[in-house]
């Protein structure tokens, strides 16, 4: 059995790839080693084959080089300082991480199995042994468009997202609701009366939400009630981060060039808004030719065992296709899809995912299950 040390396992991500390997047994077919950056020693968590264990530590090269796979939810930092340290140390085991430190590195292969199988088994094949979960937004785009991908049928996409407080992390999530709470307390009295205005609520509120008292350390501004337009770094070229890695790891998930011929060009304006766990996004896409709206909601539909097709119609858009419905779940809905003005080969879709699932932990356990194939 391989001996798989996992990293960052008490973390939001963390315990979210814990819960899927619990639910689909992979704990029973691998040698599972717990490590800790602060608890090296205390006891290992209750799974098949390491109950009773000890928490090895996360900060030893001696001790992570004797996996034969890690599997980390840690974060960036701690990769950027311990992957350096064992590859130089002779080790040559696989690494699956969630973090974004490797994923554009020439030597690793960002992971979305659905989509990309065949990069991921070519890079195996090959010898590559550095594995990368991509970012949410992008895995759960190509999740929902796998079907257009597939088939060559993209020429280019604009993505306005909708991203939820668990991108920024379990704080954020945290923050959110205390700030929702705080926009509800300053105005409880005033809800409670069923003749009070609504434009003195209404001023209340903003009242509350630009005050100082307002919870703010995480997010810097209020999200609750607002939304925020801008996520990640600034590239200092009017472009976000995250709205970068639209179109870098989309590209390289496709085992498709950085530019020029054979490129798929992919704009996005990235905002966050006041969902728990669920980022959405409303597409624009170009089509290379004009494709039939029920051959592109047939192919959408049929990519992957996840997607699932919603009926462009009010009751079915409101009801299925919102974080509210989709979240803890799965599915990847995609709808809202009509042919727009612009032209037969213009396209618009609307879509939802968990990103802490999809988004970020099925693919490091799916990627698992691929090297013990
Ligand atoms: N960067 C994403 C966000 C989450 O902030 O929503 C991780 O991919």
């Amino acid at each position: 059995m391989k001996k798989v040390g996992i990293v960052g396992w008490r973390g939001m991500v963390g315990s979210v790839l814990m819960q899927r390997m619990s639910e689909e047994k992979d704990f029973s077919l691998v040698e599972p080693v717990f490590f800790s950056t602060s608890n090296a020693g205390g006891d290992a968590p209750d799974v098949p084959g390491a109950s009773g264990g000890k928490l090895q530590d996360a900060n030893s090269v001696d001790a992570l080089r004797k996996m034969d796979v890690i599997l980390t939810c840690q974060g960036g930092d701690w990769t950027t300082e311990m992957f350096p340290q064992l590859r130089a140390a002779g080790w040559n085991g696989y690494w699956i991480d969630a973090a974004s430190t490797l994923r554009m590195k020439d030597d690793s292969v960002i992971i979305l199995d659905p989509v990309n199988l065949k990069v991921i088994r070519d890079a195996l094949a090959q010898g590559k042994k550095d594995f990368i979960g991509g970012n949410c937004t992008v895995s759960l785009m190509m999740m929902g468009l796998n079907g257009l991908f597939r088939e060559g049928l993209i020429e280019w996409i604009t993505a306005m997202t909708y991203q939820a407080a668990s991108g920024a992390g379990a704080q954020n999530m945290r923050e959110l609701l205390a700030q929702m709470g705080a926009v509800h307390d300053s105005v409880r009295g005033l809800l409670a009366d069923p003749a009070s205005a609504i434009l003195e609520i209404d001023g209340k509120v903003a009242q509350t939400m630009r005050s100082s008292a307002f919870p703010t350390r995480h997010f810097g501004v209020p999200l609750a009630g607002s939304l925020i337009p801008w996520i990640d770094k600034d590239l200092g070229n009017g472009t976000s981060r995250e709205e970068w890695k639209g179109d870098a790891e989309c590209n390289k998930i496709l085992g498709l060039p950085a530019q020029g011929e054979g490129h798929i060009p992919i704009e996005s304006l990235c905002v966050r808004v006041g969902a728990m766990r669920c980022h959405s996004q409303a597409l624009t896409i170009k089509l290379r030719k004009d494709v039939p709206l029920a051959d592109v909601e047939a192919l959408i539909a049929e990519a992957n065992d996840w997607v699932k097709l919603v009926p462009n119609d009010r009751e079915s858009s409101v009801r299925g296709l919102s974080p509210a419905a989709v979240t803890g779940t799965m599915s990847v809905p995609v709808g809202r899809l009509r042919k727009l003005a612009m032209g037969p080969e213009y396209l618009s879709a609307f879509t939802v995912g968990d990103q802490l699932l999809w988004g970020a932990a099925e693919p490091l356990r799916r990627m698992l299950r691929i090297l013990l194939d």
